[in-house]
Order: C-alpha cells, then structure tokens, then sequence
C-alpha cells in the first residue's frame, strides 16, 4: 500500500479573507482537498494569534467568521480534517516537547520574527519567538509531508525539518522530513500602493475581501491607483490585469484554465497603448462579483447559523484529536514521561 501524502496547512484568524489570501492560499487548499491524491488537514490556528494585539473578543469573532469564509469557499469538512488549533490541545504539548530540541539561534534567524517584532515594537513576546515551534507541532502532530504556503513560509517550514531531525536524532527516528509545496501563486498587490503586497494591516482601501459586495468591490477599484509613472505597465496596472486574469470566466490560471478573452483583450490594449483604466476596472469589478457571487450567498447563510459553525468544528477537532492523542502517546513514551 503506497502511503497517502499528507498535507497541513493553518491560517491565522484574521477575520474577513480577502483576494491576496485566497488566490495565495485557500483557492490552491480546495483544489489540493479536491484532488482526492492528499489527506488534507487545515487549521485556524489561534494559538498563534495570541502572539499579536487583537482583543479576545475581536478574536473570538474572527475565528467564526474565519471558519464560515474557508467553508463557504469550498473546503469541505468531509474531505479534510477542518478545525481550531485550541480545539486539540495537544498542538502546546508537542510545541513545549519541542522547544526543549530548538536551539534558540535558529530562532533569531527567522525573518518573520524579525519582521514582527518591528510591526509590534511594544510586544516582542516569547510566543512570538517560538512561533516556529507551535508550527512545527502543527505540522508533525499529523505527520504532515506537505505544506502548501506561499514563500514568506518557506523558512518555517524547513524549521519544521529541522526540529524533527533533532528529536529523531535525540530520540527516534519517528518524524517524517516535511516539505513545503510551492504553487505558482501570482502576486496580489494592495490596490492604493501597488508596490506593498495586499495586506488588511495597510488599510480598508487596500484590499478587496471575498464579502465585499459589488458596489463595494467597485467603489474600491475606482480608487485603485493605476499609471501614476511608469505608463501602462506601471505595478498598479499590472495588478489590475493579474486580477482580471484570475478572475475571468475562463481564467483560473491556478487550475490550469486558460485566458479569458476579456482579459486578452485588455492585455492587447496595453500592449499597444489604447488601454483605458475606467473600463479595465469595470471589467473588474463585474468578473469578482461574478467570482464571489456563491461565495457570498453561502457566507451569509453560515454566519446566521453560528451552532451549525461550530458543530462542523466541533466534528472537524475530534477527527485531528484521535491522531494527535495517538502521535502525544508515541511521543511521550519517546522522551521517557509516560
Ligand atoms: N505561520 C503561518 C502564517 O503566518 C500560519 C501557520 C500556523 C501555518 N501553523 C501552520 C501554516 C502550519 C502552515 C502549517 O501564515
């Protein structure tokens, strides 16, 4: 019996998804999920976001609206295993086990750490420096072998193989070597500096969340910065195009679709200087509400049915909780506390 790939993946609860997440992540777990070649694990991981300074009850929120946002865009709790870190607290078990094989100088190596600690200046915690750690413990709880991630985790994940080469060299050789799966993901640039990756942490303006309504989507795109130097081929423009390439009725590029001709014909007009913004941001606007049309629809109907959320959950962390019961029983029986 050829052993299934297992795949792992979290995501903090930041709360409203928006395009530079999903194109980055979550359109590539549902396919991955739907390929039915993986067993897919993937989490909301708020253990992790403890480390930063949202309030307890504006994470509280965010965790719902986080699950309700994955389900309605197609990951299907009976396809993978679908749950909240917390839910299964062997996650800090496993992570404290593994803080005692970290060295701390591979920590200060991490430039997300590095990053952070900049961003929240006043809150340089110790869980933001071990950050690393939990993941790994995510990760290898399950036995993880792939972790989709864009390449900002990249660095995380080879920590993961690291930590599991120093326990299996302390101990036993019982943790597989994890590998992150790197999709072509095309870059998503905010929509008011389009030098700066999107990111909620820039501004209401800046993004486009999967719930923004039409009038919303397009409002916003009316603003989005385009040739201010840098003429047609200026970063604001060709992120606008990105867009419309993924959004496109038969575009989809990260399923292998081909281009719309919507969008081969804008890319035509670029090319020969007769490109005009405002109908490139209407075409916009139209094929992402088109795009999200389901997505809202579906969000909506969760959100007014809070227990049916965390009945999913509830069912998502039983199933994480009987692996991760048995990898602690190994685990502990290993390092000699059982
Ligand atoms: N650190 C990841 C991020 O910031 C989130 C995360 C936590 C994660 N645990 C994980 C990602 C395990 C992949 C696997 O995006």
């Amino acid at each position: 019996m050829t052993k299934k790939k297992i795949i792992y993946s979290g995501i903090q609860p930041t709360g409203n998804l928006h395009i530079g997440n999903y194109l980055g992540a979550v359109k590539n777990w549902v396919a991955l999920q739907n390929s039915g070649e993986y067993e897919c694990h993937f989490c909301i991981v708020d253990y992790h976001s403890l480390t930063g300074n949202i309030s307890a009850k504006d994470r509280h929120d965010q965790i719902i609206r986080t699950a309700a946002e994955l389900l309605a865009a197609g990951i299907d709790p009976e396809k993978s295993v679908f749950y909240v870190q917390s839910h299964v607290p062997e996650h800090t078990e496993l992570a404290w086990i593994f803080n005692t094989v970290t060295p701390i100088a591979e920590l200060e190596r991490m430039t997300q750490f590095k990053d952070k600690s900049q961003v929240q200046a006043k809150n340089i915690n110790a869980g933001l420096f071990t950050y690393p750690v939990l993941q790994a413990a995510d990760i290898l709880l399950y036995h993880g072998t792939h972790v989709p991630v864009g390449v900002d985790q990249v660095q995380h994940v080879e920590l993961t193989r690291d930590v599991a080469r120093w326990f299996n060299k302390k101990y036993d050789k019982y943790f597989p070597e994890t590998k992150a799966l790197l999709t072509e993901i095309p870059k998503v640039m905010s929509l008011l500096e389009p030098v700066k990756k999107m990111s909620k942490s820039l501004g209401e303006g800046h993004v486009i969340e999967l719930a923004d309504e039409p009038e919303v989507v397009e409002k916003k795109l009316k603003k989005a910065v385009t040739a201010t130097e840098g003429g047609d081929k200026a970063p604001g423009v060709e992120n606008l195009l990105t867009l419309l390439e993924q959004f496109s009725a038969q575009g989809g590029s990260a399923l292998g679709g081909g281009a719309s001709d919507v969008y081969n014909k804008f890319k035509e007009s670029q090319e020969d200087g007769s490109i005009r913004y405002g109908d490139l941001k209407s075409a916009l606007s139209q094929e992402i509400a088109n795009y999200f049309a389901d997505f809202r629809t579906k969000r909506n109907e969760l959100l007014e049915d809070h227990d049916k959320i965390a009945e999913i959950l509830m069912s998502g962390a039983k199933k994480a909780s009987k692996t991760a019961m048995e990898t602690m029983e190994d685990v502990r029986k290993m390092v000699g506390i059982r």
